[in-house]
């Protein structure tokens, strides 16, 4: 185990001082209906996740398959935000609409994904370098949508400046809160998350702002927590991702031993691959899923990395049950 000082431990093993929710970030690829009701069977700490993003499509028929996803009874066990990637405000009614019907009264839109194919064509990051077209894309969706909006921004698509044009058009609309991921879009995921531009937003953002980026650790987290009182939540991705009981220990739970955290750990995997077998179709689909779980699951583990060369190297379902097998049952030691 990590070995930590015991004033560091103190701190750590305090609970979220100021009770704000915990949102599980949308991950697309990951954080699925099937992820999302079989981390809450098996972990604690997560309040609510917003979706990874659908998008829009010309033309008022939405097909159930592009929501199946977010489906109330494919969400047992996690409320959830649906997030919506778009530029397009009456394409994106239509949506709001059917989610609102789906029972969704909060909707969020994504202001932040970075990939330059998305990026070009406006949507995401890209609507950070238009204001005059993020503000038109307000205007008309709020004098529209019967749900709540939300946002989940970075700084800019270019520039974390970028952000001060865009708060004053955020604060212009009522939205239900503004979820910062403090870097640009151009960034990507690389350097550090821009804590005085976040400081900057908490103080300029007329709405509640809730924190996302690079929470990995106990410690770190309470740093974040002393320095951003005003948060209305956080938010965590890849964090949660490579310690699935980091939620729970950021609220309070104390942590179990080594052995009794591979153990529980072992059975939210097998109930993963179980869900993931009946629903994809074919065992490459259900490879490459796993295997790209295993990406960040291994991070959570120290000298994990000959045990994922050796994941992604499978080419069964039992070659990669065999090396997920060979890794668990050989007492790895988590990280925390
Ligand atoms: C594989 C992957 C998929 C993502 N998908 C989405 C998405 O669908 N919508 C979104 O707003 N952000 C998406 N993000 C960004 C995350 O929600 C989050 O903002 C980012 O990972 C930073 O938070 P973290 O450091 O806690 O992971 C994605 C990130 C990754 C790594």
């Amino acid at each position: 185990m990590c070995r930590k000082s015991q004033s560091e431990k103190h701190i750590s093993d305090r609970p979220l001082t100021g009770n704000q929710p915990l949102y599980l970030a949308p991950l697309r690829g990951i954080t699925d209906a099937i992820y999302r009701t079989t981390y809450a069977e098996h972990f604690d700490g997560i309040d609510l996740a917003v979706a990874p993003f659908i998008t829009t499509h010309a033309g008022r028929r939405i097909k159930p398959s592009h929501v199946r996803d977010l489906h109330p009874e494919a969400n047992p066990t996690m409320p959830v935000i649906p997030q919506i990637l778009t530029k397009n405000a009456d394409d994106c009614i239509i949506l709001a609409e059917h989610l609102f019907d789906m029972g969704y009264a909060t909707i969020n839109l994504n202001c932040g994904c970075p990939f330059p194919q998305v990026a070009k064509k406006g949507r995401g990051s890209g609507l950070l370098c238009n204001p005059d077209g993020l503000d038109r894309l307000l205007e008309r969706m709020l004098s529209q949508i019967p749900n709540k909006l939300s946002v989940k921004t970075r700084l800019g698509r270019h520039h974390p400046d970028e952000i001060h044009a865009v708060m004053t058009i955020f604060n212009r609309y009522p939205l239900a809160s503004v979820i910062v991921h403090p870097r640009t879009g151009v960034q990507m995921y690389g350097g550090a998350p821009d804590l005085e531009a976040f400081s900057w937003c908490l103080q300029n953002c007329r709405h509640p702002v809730i924190y996302n980026g690079d929470i990995t650790d106990r410690s770190g987290f309470r740093e974040l927590e002393r320095r951003f009182e005003g948060v209305a939540g956080w938010m965590i991705g890849r964090g949660m991702l490579a310690n699935p009981f980091l939620p729970g220990l950021l609220k309070g739970a104390h942590a179990a031993d080594n052995r009794t955290m591979t153990s529980r750990f072992r059975e939210f995997h097998d109930a993963l691959l179980e869900r993931y077998c009946n629903r994809l179709s074919g065992p490459s689909h259900l490879l490459d899923r796993m295997k790209g779980l295993w990406k960040y699951f291994a991070q959570g583990f120290r000298n994990s990395e000959t045990a994922r060369k050796r994941i992604h190297k499978a080419r069964s379902i039992d070659q990669y049950q065999s090396a997920v097998n060979a890794f668990l049952g050989n007492e790895p030691v988590w990280f925390w």
